[in-house]
Formats: structure tokens, sequence, C-alpha cells
């Protein structure tokens, strides 16, 4: 039996095979460390749309969930892209089906809605929206929404809620949530606090209302990053997924940085974000596949709104 490929191998043959294929490999903040190490790019899904609709690579390795590498599709739909993991899932992509989002739009017509739709949902409910958005740009894609309109916000009901406290605008809500930021609790949340007095808090805005009041900011993954950076104090709760604290350790090495806990562990983990792992992504290298691919009429569909939420949030 030949002896298992070292991590040391595998990085090898990814960046060889990648050399081989042309390919750009696009990585978000809750991959594991070992894969974020190997990324052309780090970042937050609104940065790794833009940088998937920009790469002129002939494959796009995406190492995310499903609805990110789907989103790189269908803004660069010339491109081979493939994810190491095909059922890297997403709880608020599942909250919220095509089919059913339709139905609630028939049945509702008389309202007229104009409908936003959180990234973190399939190509077939971005083909129904009017405009998509990130944790990211949320805010000012809300601001630019019509005043005269009632706003439909999907998938995730915590995210449109922290929406509609910082822009003021009414939204009807969609009931999704991310399975994974709802376990942080008020209680969690305090008891770390007890335990380092002197800490800031940021938090993700899928977190509850509970927990984001607690936190000094609440902002994308990205934003983590420079809000930390800028931070006047050492210590630093994060209210993320515990695979954020990798690149937050590296880029701000003078932070003690420390994940929030939720009741039942002493951080949170997407269990489809840790779907991929390195042998995933050779694998995917080597054989192009699973590839993304999806009907020409919903990619089209869909692309409009993600076209008009790149354009809004220059
Ligand atoms: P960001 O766009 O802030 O990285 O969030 C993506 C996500 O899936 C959060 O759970
Ligand atoms: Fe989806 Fe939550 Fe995982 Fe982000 S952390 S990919 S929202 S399940």
């Amino acid at each position: 039996m030949p002896a298992a490929a070292t991590a040391l191998d595998l990085k090898e043959e990814i960046l060889a095979l990648k050399k081989a294929r042309n390919a750009v490999i696009l990585v978000h903040n809750y991959q594991s460390g070992d894969i974020q190490d190997l990324g052309d790019y780090v970042g937050d899904s609104l940065g790794l749309a833009y940088h998937a609709k920009s790469t002129d690579a002939d494959v796009i390795a995406f190492c995310g969930v499903h609805f990110m590498a789907e989103t790189a599709k269908i803004v660069n739909p010339s491109k081979i892209v493939v994810l190491p993991d095909a059922d890297a899932g997403c709880s608020l992509e599942q909250s919220c089906p095509a089919p059913q989002l339709e139905a609630y739009l028939k049945e509702h017509a008389d309202k007229n809605y104009y409908v936003i739709a959180y990234i973190n949902c399939s190509a077939g409910v971005k083909a129904l929206c009017d405009v998509i958005c990130t944790s990211g740009n949320a805010v000012k894609i809300v601001n630019k929404a019509p005043a005269d309109r009632p706003i439909l916000f999907v998938p995730d009901a915590n995210l449109g809620a922290w929406v509609m406290e910082q822009t003021g605008r009414k939204m009807d809500l969609w009931q999704g949530s991310c399975y994974v930021h709802v376990e942080f609790t008020r209680d969690s949340i305090n008891r770390i606090k007890a335990e380092y007095p002197d800490a800031l808090v940021v938090a993700h805005p899928e977190c509850t209302q509970a927990v984001r009041l607690l936190a000094d900011e609440v902002c994308s993954t990205e934003k983590m990053i420079t809000f930390c950076k800028n931070a006047p104090v050492k210590d630093i709760i994060v209210v993320t997924e515990s695979g954020m604290l990798h690149r937050l350790r590296k880029e701000c090495p003078d932070k003690n940085l420390i994940p929030g806990p939720t009741d039942r562990c002493a951080c949170a983990d997407c269990r489809y974000m840790k779907m991929n792992t390195l042998q995933k992504l050779r694998d995917c290298l080597a054989n192009l596949e699973p590839r993304v691919e999806m009907e020409e009429s919903v990619r089209i569909r869909a692309e409009a709104p993600l076209l008009r939420m790149l354009e809004q949030s220059k």
C-alpha cells in the first residue's frame, strides 16, 4: 500500500496542478488554515465575488461553500469552476428553496415586492430577486432600494433585522438563519466577556440580536480584519465561525484573538465549510470535478441582480 501523502506533498501537488491548469484558488475566511495558506485570494463573499468576476485564469478552484462557487460561475461563465466537496452546502441556502420563494411571490403579487437576497442562497433564488447583497454591503444596498416599494429580504432574518436597525428601512423578512451563528447566546458571550473584562467584541450580523447587542462592532468577515487591526486593545472576542481566527492571527499578530464560545463548545465550526480538505482540493484540480454547472436561462437571470450588487457596492 503506498504511504499516505503528507500535507507537504499535497501542498506541492496542489501548487503544481494549479500551474498546469492555469487555475486560481479562491478561499473563504472560514476555510481551514492549511487551505487558506494556499489561496491566491482569501476573503469574504463580496471580495470573492469581485475576484471571481475579474480573474483571467482558466479554472477557478473555489474553497468555500456551494453557493459561493455557484456565484463565481454566474459572474464568469466561460471558466471551469470546481469546488473540493460538492456537498458543502449552507443552512441559509437550504432555508429558502426557489420554488417556495416563487410561490410566496405569486401569492403576494399585489405587494410588488423589491426582493433583496443575501448572497447565501441558490442560483434559483438569485434568479427571482432584484438585487443581491452580502454582509459587507447589505446596508448600502438596502439604502439604494427604491423608496416607493416594499422590500422582501431573504433568506437571513438576523442579518435582515440588523440591516433594518442600521438603515431604519422596514423590510419583510424570510425566516431563515445560519445554524452556526445562532449557536452563540447572550449567556455564552457574557461568560467569555467576564473572563476578559477589557476585551472588545466583534460579531457577524448573522448572530441573533441578543448577541449583536453585546458587540462593539457588527460586520462582515473582511471588515473584522480591519476592526481588529485598528482596535486600541489587545483582547478581542471574535463571534463568528472558527476559521476566521487563522487569518486574524496571521494579520494581527500583536492581538489576543479569542474565539466566541457557544453554550456547547469553545468555538463554532461550520460543518459545510470544513468539508473541504487539502486532499479534495488536490483531487478537484487533478480531475476538474466536481464542477459547478447550471442551466443557462437560470444563470442569466441570476447574473443581473449580482451585477447590480457589484455596481451598487463600488
Ligand atoms: P461573509 O461574507 O461576511 O464572509 O459571510 C459569509 C458567511 O457565510 C457567513 O456565515
Ligand atoms: Fe452558511 Fe452559516 Fe456555514 Fe456561513 S457559517 S456557510 S451562513 S451555514
